[in-house]
């Protein structure tokens, strides 16, 4: 668990990870290529270290170095993906799409729901089919294959009912080795998207439109090795910029990319803080009064609902009504009760949150629902008046690489205390 003592003013600098949602989708592209396949500035977290795991049991042979991954998967068997370490990951359900690209057939099994919601694969699946794969299930267990006297999978025009951030990924991974041309219409935006699209284009894939609403893929016969620099984590910058603003601090955020933050600085700035550029990919967050918005979580270009729970902390102290609306999963909004017992003063209506800020919050024993909520109320615990105890830290880790080091080194009295059995 942790401990933080809070009302502790930060200063200085913090330097970002690379993106957790990016590295574990390429970490999943780079079973298209056959060589070898060198990933950098991966984050070093618990869900890359089961992506790892999940690999290896495929049989790839990965080499981890730093923040730095040597794959090589030469040798995969498509059908033996661990049912235990997928069900724990969604996001090595994308693999997928490269697995039967690349192989013609795949067996994984179906991604547990989780915390935030059922997190159903039903896009993924009608995409594949539209491709020409046959796609059933199993005993929990997804079995797809080309069919007839195809050997690959086929191009096809994909219209997403939403705009799916995996399903796309999963999609554009599978079309890079079709035959024939795929459209993806309605497809998610997200940097991630971008990186991925990047990612497998510098492999030798022919892709157009990404970070659009419509993506075009042109397979080709293979891809080959690729040395890749993951982008750096949007979220997680967000975060520590939240962490400047609720403590009242001016701190600044290093190696980051500025456009990718735009609705969170917007928001930043509604509330009433500054966010200034500063030299080499830094941000500086100038605090200002907080004052009450509103918020809708939307994809990408909207505001992302990876950040909906540490806005609420800190619109949990400022001052006014701020309505959080949540449009992307059906039950995230989990860290209410816990933001509730350190006097937060919040009531859900269906998939809205309405807030009336507080002067402060108290310290309070409190415990992590998901990965974002857990880093919601470490921030709240920053701002909050005596000491704070957050348990679930599985969830934390899962997402922050170091986050209590990265907030020490600002000035948080904050630390890890492992838990007595
Ligand atoms: C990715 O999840 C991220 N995870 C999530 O980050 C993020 O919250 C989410 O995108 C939205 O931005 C990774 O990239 C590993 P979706 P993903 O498919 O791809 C529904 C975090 O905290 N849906 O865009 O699973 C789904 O149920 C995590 O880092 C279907 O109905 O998100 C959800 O309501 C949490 N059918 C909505 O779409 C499908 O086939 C958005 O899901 C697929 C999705």
């Amino acid at each position: 668990m942790l401990e933080i003592w809070g009302r502790n003013p930060l200063q200085g600098k913090v330097e970002i990870s690379g993106a957790k949602n990016s590295a574990l989708v390429l970490m999943a592209g780079s079973l298209l290529c056959p060589e070898d396949c060198r990933l950098s500035n991966v984050p070093d977290l618990v869900d890359i270290r089961r992506m790892i795991q999940i690999l290896t049991a495929l049989g790839a042979k990965i080499s981890k170095t730093g923040n730095t991954l040597d794959i090589n998967v030469r040798e995969i068997n498509p059908t033996q993906a661990p049912y235990d370490l997928v069900s724990q990951l969604r996001a090595s359900f994308f693999a997928i799409g490269a697995l039967l690209a690349r192989f013609g057939v795949v067996r994984i099994p179906l991604p547990g729901g989780c915390a935030i919601g059922a997190r159903p694969v039903e896009l993924h699946v009608k995409g594949l089919q539209a491709m020409g794969a046959k796609v059933f299930i199993d005993s929990g267990i997804v079995h797809a294959h080309v069919q007839g006297n195809k050997s690959r999978l086929q191009g096809a025009k994909i219209y997403l009912d939403y705009p799916s951030v995996g399903a796309t990924e999963t999609l554009i991974m599978a079309a890079t080795l079709a035959e024939g041309e795929t459209i993806i219409e309605n497809a998610a935006q997200e940097p991630e998207i971008v990186d991925l699209a990047n990612f497998c284009c510098a492999m030798g894939a022919k892709i157009r439109g990404a970070g659009t609403n419509q993506v075009i893929i042109s397979g080709v016969e293979s891809l080959h090795s690729v040395d890749y620099p993951v982008i750096s984590d949007r979220i997680e910058a967000g975060t520590f910029l939240v962490a400047g603003a609720i403590t009242h601090s001016e701190i600044s955020v290093c190696s980051v990319v500025p456009e990718h933050l735009v609705p969170v600085i917007a928001k930043l700035e509604a509330i009433g803080c500054q966010v200034v550029a500063e030299s080499n990919n830094c941000l500086k967050l100038i605090p200002g009064e907080l004052k009450a918005t509103d918020i809708e979580t939307l994809p990408y270009p909207g505001f992302p609902t990876d950040m909906q729970a540490q806005f609420m902390a800190l619109l949990s102290v400022s001052e006014g009504h701020s309505l959080i609306t949540e449009t992307v999963f059906e039950n995230r909004l989990r860290h209410v009760a816990e933001l509730q017992r350190m006097g937060a003063n919040i009531r859900v209506k269906g998939n809205h949150a309405m807030i009336q800020g507080v002067p402060a919050l108290s310290g309070a024993p409190v415990m992590a629902t998901d990965l974002r909520a857990s880093a919601a109320l470490v921030l709240a615990g920053l701002a909050a008046q005596g000491k704070t105890i957050v348990r679930g830290l599985h969830h934390l880790d899962r997402g922050y690489e170091n986050l209590e080091a990265k907030l020490r080194g600002l000035g948080a009295k904050i630390q890890r205390i492992n838990q007595k059995i």
